[in-house]
């Protein structure tokens, strides 16, 4: 599979005889599994029709900024957000000097100013207009902010000059966009993960469960499925939106999450551990809601099943990575979980608060994790959870294909 699957790119095409190219581009895009949604600038407009880019990449094609359709449907901020990579094929003369100006003008240039998607350009123009100062200058400047510079290819050009200011050919131009998420990936691979709390009833009111948010178990899902994963996500109850292209399981308690995650272990590549299971559960849950009597009240807990253990005890296990959450002894706690469950990495956090006071771990937005394997290990310093989900799932990638 390639590291194009799950992708979404927005294709931006611009004024330049290589637009003609552009449809080739969509349906190559597609192929390696990338969903494309195709702006077309005025210029762009003037050399290949939009009905053509429609047919190719089976979307309508969006062009007008100011249009309340348009917005009304998938607005520039939207498509914005959408975007994994925006990719401008072919990008004129004007266009890289738009880029440079931040020109919000047009839906094309609205859409890059709002995406924190990676920004890739093949510019495609006559050699001299290549070569003038102005041109070379934008170049460097976008290549200072970080915008990729795909190309361009040299030869004969469309007007008969020969020299450099060809758009890379279609091909090329995927496997430059492909080179872009290349890293950690898991391209190809099926993972399971558990996310949020379970609770254990009491009785039909009330119930026993822990402070887990389910964030860093979501950033792990996401992180998996931007690598290429294919993904199924089984969660206790959380207050999070669904992340998209993964299959997601709703469960409540630790006995449902052993029974979910036991179901689907056949198709399972790496199993990333991540809910706070509850580890006790009351032995009976009362039919009706209980009544208050006694001054006192005991309840008597009974132990849940360790999902993780049984999983990486199995005969044919996945590989497998836990979580350890501790408020003390972290590296010695975390390394005694990796032998004691037999797993293949662990991810450990401390929960409290870090050397500013700040909350870290559960309820918190943030976290910092010390990775360990057999023989191994990584701090991850505090970070966004989703910024470490990706670092963690880089991590994950390239022990998986050690093994
Ligand atoms: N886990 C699980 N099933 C359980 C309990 C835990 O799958 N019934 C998993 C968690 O998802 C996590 C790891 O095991 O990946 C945590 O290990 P565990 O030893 O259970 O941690 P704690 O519950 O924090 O253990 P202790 O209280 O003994 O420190």
């Amino acid at each position: 599979m390639s590291s194009l699957t799950n992708k979404r790119i927005v294709l931006g095409v611009t004024g330049s005889i290589a637009a003609y190219k552009s449809a080739d581009l969509v349906r190559r895009l597609r192929e390696a599994g990338a969903e494309v949604r195709v702006i077309m600038t005025a210029g762009g407009r003037e050399f290949i029709t939009p009905l053509t880019l429609q047919a190719v990449s089976g979307q309508p094609v969006h062009s007008d900024l100011l249009d309340v359709d348009a917005e009304a449907g998938m607005g520039h901020i939207t498509l914005a957000k959408w975007a994994d990579l925006v990719l401008i094929a072919p990008a004129s003369a004007d266009c890289l000097a738009r880029l440079v100006q931040g020109r919000g003008d047009d839906l094309l240039g609205a859409v890059c100013l709002a995406s924190n998607a990676p920004l890739a350009v093949a510019p495609a123009m006559n050699q001299a207009m290549w070569a003038d100062a102005a041109t070379q200058g934008n170049v460097k400047s976008l290549r200072g902010r970080g915008v990729h510079i795909f190309g361009p290819g040299e030869g004969e050009q469309a007007c008969g000059d020969i020299g450099a200011g060809r758009m890379l050919e279609p091909a090329e131009l995927v496997n430059e966009s492909m080179a872009l998420f290349v890293t950690g990936s898991l391209a190809g691979l099926r993972v399971l993960i558990t996310a949020g709390p379970t609770r254990e009833p009491i009785d039909p009111m009330r119930y026993i469960s822990n402070r887990s948010s389910g964030r860093m178990g979501y950033a792990m899902a996401e992180a998996c499925v931007e690598a290429g994963a294919r993904v199924t996500l089984v969660s206790g109850p959380v207050c999070l939106p669904s992340p998209e292209r993964l299959t997601r399981i709703d469960i409540e308690t630790a006995a449902e999450m052993l029974a979910a995650v036991e179901s689907r272990l056949a198709e399972c590549d790496i199993f990333i551990s991540a809910a706070a299971v509850a580890d006790y559960r009351p032995a009976q849950t009362a039919v009706q809601k209980l009544k208050k009597s006694e001054a006192s009240f005991s309840l008597e807990l009974v132990r849940t099943g360790d999902v993780l253990a049984r999983v990486a005890a199995r005969e044919v296990a996945p590989f497998t990575v836990g979580f350890a959450a501790e408020t003390e002894n972290l590296s010695d706690n975390a390394r005694g979980k990796l032998q004691a469950k037999a797993l293949d990495m662990i991810a450990a956090n401390i929960i409290g608060k870090d050397g500013d006071g700040a909350p870290l771990g559960v309820e918190s937005e943030d976290n910092a994790l010390s990775v360990f394997w057999q023989g191994g290990g990584q701090e991850l310093p505090k970070a966004h959870k989703s910024q470490l989900a990706r670092q963690l799932v880089a991590l994950i990638g390239q022990r998986y294909h050690e093994k």
